[in-house]
């Protein structure tokens, strides 16, 4: 009901729309309209009540209020579940914890996040307001190698949406992250539950900078904003809609009609590794070698110094410099 109440409010956004139309529009009472409201209120929505008026829904880009996004995102499946949190400790560990309850396609949104991870169990700095934080939730009839391809979608998903909006040059270093400059604006987390021949859901965890002025601590070198970048605020909001589109189409493409070529063409041509010296992290090791490929089935293709060569599946790679 709250989700209708919404709706009708989008449709007369702007001017306001009394108690009792939408209680006759919906079948309910005024009270009920009421209640409804301010949960929409509590939830972020900025919805004034005007005194014998009524409701009027005034829109608000800097939340990454689900009403918001609906009213742009042309995917055919790919959130139109979505689930919106103010603060959460991880969007992944969320996602994990309600898995049973939720559909492929869902996507989970914070504003921000205590526990943010990253790969390799690093901390994710997500501070409230400035990212994109959320967690896609697929289910894909793919067997449990097919994963890591998703990454790799992902990536270059992020990457067309960001060269979309923004310009910027940035790079694909797999397996992972978006960097412009040889900084990380964006980083993916891939995690899987399934079988040894099924997957059974895939999490992909998204987390782009986006409008930090400042990081602290040791991620002030490694880490930027496109605000930072631009020198402007960026609509979180727009970049969310314009990624999602790019995901969907790319991810139809490949399940349904099982192209995966334009994926492999975004992260090859704006690789920022390969034809590099790259020192490869085993343990306490590095071990030297050249990043040769990225191979058709998502994996890095390397050459180390002997002329042994290897595709990785994941793990810590850097350029030498
Ligand atoms: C990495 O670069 O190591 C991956 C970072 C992934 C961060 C995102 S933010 C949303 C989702 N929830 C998490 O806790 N992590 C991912």
């Amino acid at each position: 009901m709250k989700e209708k109440i919404l709706e009708l409010l989008y449709q007369h956004e702007n001017n306001y729309l009394s108690g009792q139309e939408i209680s006759r529009l919906l079948g309910i009472s005024r009270t009920a309209v009421w209640k409804h409201v301010k949960i929409l209120q509590q939830q972020g929505y900025c919805i004034e009540t005007g005194h014998r008026r009524g409701y009027r829904l005034v829109r608000r880009q800097d939340l990454m209020l689900p009403g918001e996004l609906r009213q742009e995102l042309k995917t055919r499946w790919l959130g139109h579940s979505m689930v919106y949190m103010d603060t959460v400790s991880s969007t992944n560990l969320w996602a994990k914890e309600n898995l049973m309850d939720l559909a492929h396609g869902t996507v989970v949104l914070a504003e921000e996040q205590t526990q943010g991870r990253g790969r390799l169990g690093k901390y994710w700095d997500s501070s409230k307001g400035d990212g994109i934080w959320m967690t896609l939730v697929l289910r894909p009839h793919l067997p449990m190698g097919e994963g890591a391809k998703i990454t790799q979608l992902a990536a270059a998903a992020m990457h067309q949406a960001l060269i979309r909006l923004t310009n910027l040059p940035v790079k694909i270093k797999w397996p992972n992250d978006l960097l412009v400059d040889d900084r990380k604006i964006c980083g993916i987390l891939t995690e899987m539950t399934g079988e040894l021949t099924r997957i059974e859901s895939l999490l992909v965890g998204i987390g782009v900078n986006v409008n930090q002025q400042s990081f602290t601590g040791e991620i002030q070198k490694t880490a930027v904003s496109l605000a930072q970048l631009t020198g402007k605020k960026v609509s979180r909001i727009k970049l969310l809609e314009v990624f999602l589109q790019e995901f969907e189409k790319m991810f139809d493409d490949f399940v349904e009609n099982d192209q995966y070529e334009s994926v492999l063409e975004i992260v090859r041509n704006n690789s920022s590794l390969l034809n590099q010296r790259i020192n490869i992290f085993r343990g306490d090791d590095c071990l030297p070698a050249t990043a040769i490929q990225v191979h058709e089935d998502g994996r890095l293709e390397v050459q180390y110094d002997d002329g042994r060569q290897e595709l990785l599946s994941g793990g810590e790679v850097s350029i030498r410099r």
